[in-house]
């Protein structure tokens, strides 16, 4: 390693400081962990930090609902944050909140030097206000009947019984989620960022490597529907800190919650006498990465580089997004028991095999990953029980029982040992460009090589010749030393494991610049299991834990009862034209959250537009080339994101399960008709 000694400051998104962590978090703290261990491990100084994310209006009113402060609410949760991610060995340098007083501090400097650089704006806006509990509403703690169907008891921005969207304005009858009352206009002066004169800026590092490139596309069309000033404030009663000069208005959560990457590394600067500002001044030679999800783009490719800019500090290095976790193919989901906190994953299986499933799944793309909890089990048994940790099992018995635990003076094949230490160039690459599941392809592909050495030198049987003792203490020792090697790849993925493996060979922990030399003539521990099968019971088991922490959901006025009705005849129903369609293209709609815009082709009918308000049990990705069911002539409608151009078939109970698609069987094809 010729490469000079790096430094970098490393962070994942803070998670919000109301509730549990859970797998599709994990994703991201694992995924950002194993790259820092990495940088690490190459001698690189890297700083991992992150903190709770402790401001805005849900966790006000989650503490209110508690009966407890907000200072209350965010410390409990921080420390069952804190809690979790140690169990799952994230190795944070700091952890922190962003209600903390270097984050007010840092909040503040950057507000007022922004301010004084023209980019902030005040202006009045009118939005929906709750009279008895005195506070503006944001959209989803409005409630009323859609304007559309009449369902009662729909969020503030779409309707998820038909899927219309609509502006808190149009919702009938509608209701404070917090109070009960009737929501009324009211206006207020709020302050807003002016993110378009930063474009030209941002146009120029969209273009400069620091973001992926399906996120640098992303940014060019954002660029084209125009960057729209962002509304930084919010009004009393607020969680958050106060803008200087602006009694009663509060900064949006949003302001300073990236700041907060900043004020967690501050404390560990303070703490630990380091330079924090030689780290974040502009032209700093320092690294400075956020690893993020896709959801939060948004906010980290375009507000913040503009506000560091803006504010006279260094922009990132890189802005890298992954895509988001499902279960079994669906988005995680509290009645199918998929929603799976950390907490209960940690009381019934072992979170290295987490770690390196989710590993084994992540590129460097934007992809969403599936945990599927089948091959989770075979991948697992068959890759760390059956293929890593036999190599040291296998070898382990000779050295302690024969050679009293002292390894061979030298390798009998040092050829294979080398082109172990060759391959770490290959795997350090894939490392470096978060192509995990690259990296361990390899690793396994080296697991298997050492297995085939094993078992080409049979040292179970040659061990029963006489005189032929010393060739198996060399097969032994170099099995032991392929291990090694393996250990040394897959630190950063399995630290625990490591660190067991590395008591085993009672050795200091390994670091890159081990590989070099091999482990000879040394003498070595019993061995112990290192890692052990997964279970199908423990699995069943984390489900069934899950299942039962599905928390009742808050009481909401009775449903409708369906309305008793005239039966329709044949030609009624002859009247709807039902097709099977082929998804081919599924995607978020930006700002609706119940909403998937899908592309559908219709066979002989052409392709349709369509909306679908199924984001909650389905994943986009997973959708595309599945057969769906088409109401093919319904009146095209208008929506508020473009033409709805009919409707796909979905099940559920219009409340907690579903909606769920109805899937034509093998043979149908596209435009055919459906009766
Ligand atoms: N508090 C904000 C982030 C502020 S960063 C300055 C937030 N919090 S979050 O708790 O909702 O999410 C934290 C991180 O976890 C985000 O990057 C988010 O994308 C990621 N994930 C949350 N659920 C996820 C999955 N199901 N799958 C993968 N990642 C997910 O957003
Ligand atoms: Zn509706």
């Amino acid at each position: 390693m010729s490469e000079k000694r790096r430094e970098i400051l490393v962070t994942s998104a803070l998670p919000y400081a109301n509730g549990p962590i859970h797998l599709g978090h994990l994703v991201e703290y694992i995924q950002t962990d194993i790259w820092a261990r990495f940088q690490r491990l190459r001698g690189h100084r890297c700083y991992y930090v992150c903190a709770d994310d402790a401001h805005g209006t849900p966790i006000m009113l989650r503490a209110q609902a508690d009966g407890i402060t907000p200072e209350e609410l965010i410390e409990r949760v921080g420390a069952e944050h804190r809690r979790d991610f140690a169990d799952f060995a994230i190795g944070f340098d700091n952890y922190y909140t962003t209600h903390s007083p270097e984050n007010r501090e840092l909040a503040e400097t950057i507000y007022l030097r922004l301010k004084e650089g023209g980019h902030i704006v005040r202006r009045t806006i009118s939005q929906a206000y709750d009279p008895v509990k005195e506070m503006f509403l944001p959209d989803r703690f409005i409630r009323g009947e859609c304007p559309r169907c009449g369902a009662p008891d729909q969020y503030g921005d779409s309707c998820e019984v038909c899927g219309a969207t609509y502006s808190p304005t149009d919702l009938k009858n509608p209701v404070s989620a917090i109070s009960g009352a009737t929501p009324v206009e009211r206006e207020s002066e709020h302050y807003f960022f002016r993110l378009a004169d930063f474009e030209e800026m941002l146009r120029e590092w969209t273009r400069s490597g620091h973001l992926q490139p399906e996120v640098a596309n992303k940014l060019q069309e954002w660029f084209e529907a125009g960057l729209k000033e962002w509304d930084i404030s919010r009004d009393a009663p607020y969680f958050g800190f106060e803008i200087p000069g602006a009694p009663g208005k509060y900064f949006y959560v949003w302001l300073d919650a990236p700041i907060g990457y900043l004020a967690s590394f501050r404390n560990l600067c303070d703490r630990e006498g380091l330079d924090f500002d030689a780290w974040v001044r502009p032209g700093s030679k320092a690294e400075m990465v956020h690893f993020i999800g896709k959801d939060i783009v948004y906010f980290h490719a375009l507000f913040w580089p503009a506000m560091l800019h803006g504010a006279g500090f260094r922009t990132p290095t890189a802005i890298w997004a992954h895509g988001f976790l499902t279960v079994n193919g669906h988005k995680m989901s509290k009645s199918r028991g998929t929603f799976i906190t950390a907490r209960s994953y940690l009381d019934h299986l072992n979170p290295e095999y987490l770690r390196y499933y989710f590993a084994a799944k992540l590129g460097p793309h934007v992809e969403d990953i599936d945990l599927s909890l089948e091959d989770f089990r075979t991948r697992v048994n068959a890759d760390l029980v059956g293929k890593l940790v036999n190599i040291a099992s296998r070898c382990a018995g000779f050295i302690t029982r024969r050679f009293d635990g002292v390894l061979a003076d030298a390798l009998p094949d040092e050829a294979l040992y080398r082109r172990f230490v060759e391959a770490g160039a290959e795997i350090a690459a894939a490392y470096e460009g978060r192509e995990y599941s690259r990296a361990v392809r390899l690793v396994m592909q080296l697991a298997d090589q050492a297995n085939q050495y094993i078992d080409e030198h049979k040292p179970w049987a040659v061990i029963k010749e006489p005189g032929r003792e010393s060739e198996v203490e060399g097969v032994a020792t170099e099995g032991i030393n392929l291990f090694r090697v393996l250990m040394i790849y897959l630190k950063p993925v399995l630290p625990v494991t490591a660190a067991a493996a590395e008591e085993f060979l009672a050795v200091e922990p390994l670091t890159w610049a081990d590989l070099e030399r091999p482990l000879l003539g040394h003498c070595i521990n019993r061995y112990r299991p290192l890692l052990t099968r997964v279970e199908e019971s423990a699995v069943e088991a984390m489900l069934e834990a899950s299942r039962g922490d599905l928390q009742k959901p808050a009481a909401r006025p009775p449903a409708q009862e369906p309305q008793a009705q005239e039966p329709i005849t044949i030609d009624d129903f002859a009247r709807i034209d039902l097709r099977v369609a082929r998804v081919e293209r599924a995607e978020a709609v930006e700002g609706a959250d119940r909403l998937l815009r899908l592309e559908l082709d219709v066979g002989e009918l052409g392709r349709r537009t369509v909306f679908a308000g199924i984001r909650k049990a389905y994943d986009p990705q997973a959708l595309g080339g599945r057969l769906v069911v088409l109401v093919a002539n319904l009146k095209p409608r208008k929506m508020r994101f473009g033409l709805s151009e009919g409707m796909v078939l979905a099940a559920g109970d219009g409340k907690e399960e579903g909606p769920f698609l109805l899937y034509p069987d093998q043979g149908a094809r596209p435009g055919m008709k459906v009766r």
